[in-house]
């Protein structure tokens, strides 16, 4: 599955208001529960502290289904997709005149060509690192470390966790499968202790988080907090 398919060609078959079909935030092809989508936005919410007069910068928002629910939080949104399909899903229902910018491009490259890097105190990257090759995540934690000088929290969630990957495929009765490709279906599994170095080379203080257990995804995924000492 080419990540062209995965993440823009994919999407198309739902109609435009399955937001949660389109991104693939489903249990057996059913969207996840509210309680679930509850638990995601709080876990962001705590964790970057997000505050009423703040600028939040959203890297692979998706259609920002889960993004709409930060709105109330921020004054101002920024929301970044390659998907053409997906932001104009985004355009349509979760625009806010004065408060939401949508920008269809690649994470990477948008992250290092924005023109207003310093208007941004907060970065979100929820369910999309697994999907950039290593070497891009490193260069994506460096560029957001020089350039938005005053940002001071990064969170990046939902990451595959590499040790729980062969339970994982085991469970699924999945013999074959690759944890280095993020062309795959799930992308790249990581190991937390990669986000430590990697946070921490660029002189962040790195917190590892995990989910309630109740949470649909608590067993094999777990979150990363970036923070500016
Ligand atoms: C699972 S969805 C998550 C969407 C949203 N963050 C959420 O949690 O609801 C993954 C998203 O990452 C986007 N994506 C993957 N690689 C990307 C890249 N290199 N640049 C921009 N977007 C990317 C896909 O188009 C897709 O919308």
């Amino acid at each position: 599955m080419s990540a062209d398919y995965l993440h823009k060609e994919y999407p198309k078959q739902f109609d435009r208001d399955a937001f949660w079909e389109q991104i693939k935030r489903t249990v057996n092809g059913k969207p996840v529960s509210d309680q679930d989508i509850r638990m995601i936005v709080d876990q962001i919410q705590s964790s970057l502290d997000l505050r009423s007069d703040e600028r939040l910068l959203d890297l692979g928002c998706g259609n920002a289904a889960l993004a709409s629910y930060l709105f109330g939080h921020v004054q101002q949104y920024f929301g970044v997709d390659f998907s053409d399909y997906l932001i104009g899903v985004a355009r349509e229902f979760f625009s806010h005149a004065g408060k939401t910018h949508y920008y269809c491009d690649d994470a990477v490259a948008f992250t290092n060509a924005f023109e207003y890097p310093e208007k941004i105190d907060k970065v979100v990257i929820y369910g999309v690192i697994s999907y950039l090759a290593a070497a891009d995540v490193e260069h994506l934690v460096s560029t957001l470390s020089n350039r938005y000088t005053s940002c001071k929290r990064i969170f990046i969630g939902n990451i595959p966790h590499r040790s729980k990957a062969a339970v994982f495929f085991r469970r699924r009765n999945v013999e074959q499968y690759r944890l280095d490709d993020p062309e795959s279906a799930i992308g790249i599994w990581w190991a937390p202790e990669e986000f430590i170095r990697i946070g921490n080379m660029f002189g962040y203080d790195v917190d590892i988080l995990t989910m309630p257990e109740s949470f649909y995804g608590a067993e094999y995924r777990f979150d990363v907090l970036l923070k500016r000492p």
